[in-house]
């Protein structure tokens, strides 16, 4: 999932961003190098691996709670803002990616990308799809939550007259 919002954003933003980034990567690293040391055997370099990715985790979710507050997500937008991710990774990113490393003649990344741009196109359609499905509940669901909040003012508003 990128973040293609042109505007200008603070500094602070994109310093979260990139924490967010790093912290992300920190954990695949440690994964894929706590795969290594056990195909290598040395299971207790794994395990120090894993258990320290799974703090990264931590770490990412602190920064990316700063940059998607819980109030503003819910399943609908998460839904559009991944479906806007994998969208822009097959359309745009990966796109201009394969077509450098042809330039470059790497056949080996060029393929990578091809995959990715598959990849992509599926986990696009997939979250299309559940997004379509969900719509009606979350319709359903606002239209509870609107009752409530109505209800809520109006209780409100007989206790601010009655004070
Ligand atoms: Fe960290
Ligand atoms: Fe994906």
């Amino acid at each position: 999932m990128a973040n293609q919002s042109n505007a200008v954003q603070s500094v602070t933003i994109t310093n979260l961003e990139a924490a967010f980034a790093g912290e992300s990567m920190a954990h695949v690293k440690y994964r894929y190098f706590a795969k290594l040391a056990r195909e290598a055997g040395a299971e207790d370099v794994a395990k120090v691996f894993e258990a320290t990715a799974e703090q990264e985790i931590l770490h990412a979710f602190g920064h990316i709670d700063l940059l998607y507050p819980k109030a503003l997500l819910t399943p609908a937008k998460s839904l559009e803002l991944a479906i806007e991710g994998e969208t822009y990774e097959y359309t745009e990113m990966y796109p201009k990616f394969r077509h450098l490393a042809v330039e470059e003649g790497n056949a080996a990344a060029v393929a990578e990308f091809d995959e990715q741009i598959e990849e992509s196109k599926v986990h696009a359609a997939n979250f299309k799809r559940t997004l379509e499905i969900a719509a009606k509940r979350f319709a359903a669901l606002a239209k509870v939550e609107e009752r409530h909040a109505n209800h809520y003012r109006a209780t409100l508003e007989n206790l601010q007259k009655q004070a």
